[in-house]
């Protein structure tokens, strides 16, 4: 299945829930292809301090300017992963074209579902040839989510987003602001490696299982 992970906004979370995703997959025993469309180049980064590190399994993800539909289609049984960045629109427009699915990371704040409107917007011509054929469906989730459950800002968020023409599922599994995710990136590793039993890890496992329900093994 090829999974693009997208949002114009920076920050919104893609290249971390992408290599925490591709981690999580290779470590229940599926092949990994990863993507990194983005110039900032933080995907593959992670991929490569990961192997210099040594932390296992290694992930296999390329730094590309541009990947062509048949290139992503030709990996067959692999799960694709593809990490897409704003300032290369062509690219990401191409990789969503291709995808199965199109999965948008969003903060919880108004100027986020603002973006991500945008962001929809941009992207509905491309988006829209894919929905015909059938095959492609959008899935937001709330990243970064308020840990003080008396902020009302991720329900309001999942609400907005719900009201969005383009998004067909805005899943319930969210991401909560935890610093063990910035942390574990700087070491190579998935948040659910470096701290098994933290908040963190069962948060991500949730949403990992929800996306890929057909996988499942140690991890979880
Ligand atoms: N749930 C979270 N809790 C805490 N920190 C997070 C969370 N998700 C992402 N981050 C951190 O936020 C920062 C931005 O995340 P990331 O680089 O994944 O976003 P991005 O959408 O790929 O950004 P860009 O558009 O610039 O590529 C990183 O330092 C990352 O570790
Ligand atoms: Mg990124």
């Amino acid at each position: 299945m090829i999974t693009v992970i997208a949002n114009l906004k920076g920050g919104s979370g893609k290249s971390t829930v992408a290599f925490n995703l591709a981690v999580w997959l290779e470590r229940n025993g599926r092949k990994v292809i990863g993507y990194d469309l983005d110039p900032q180049c933080t995907f593959s980064d992670l991929g490569m301090l990961r192997r210099e590190i040594g932390n296992k399994p290694d992930i296999e993800i390329h730094s590309v300017r541009a990947v062509l539909g048949e290139q992503l289609m030709a990996h067959g049984e692999c799960e694709v992963l593809v990490d897409v960045g704003a300032a290369n629109m062509a690219a990401m427009k191409e990789a969503m074209a291709t995808a199965d699915r199109v999965l948008i990371p969003v903060p919880p704040s108004q100027a986020d579902v603002w973006a991500t409107q945008r962001f929809l917007h941009i992207v509905s011509p491309d988006m829209e040839v894919v929905r015909l054929n059938g095959r492609h469906r959008t899935m937001a989730f709330v990243n970064r989510a308020d840990t003080n459950l008396s902020i009302r800002e991720t329900e309001e968020t999942e609400e907005a987003l719900r009201m969005l023409p383009g998004i067909d599922e805005v899943m319930p599994q969210r991401l909560k602001m935890r610093t063990s995710f910035r942390r574990s990136l700087s070491e190579g590793l998935a948040v659910f490696e470096m701290w098994p039993r933290s908040k963190a890890a069962d948060e991500f496992r949730v949403l990992a299982t929800a996306l890929y329900p057909e996988v499942v093994g140690q991890m979880n």
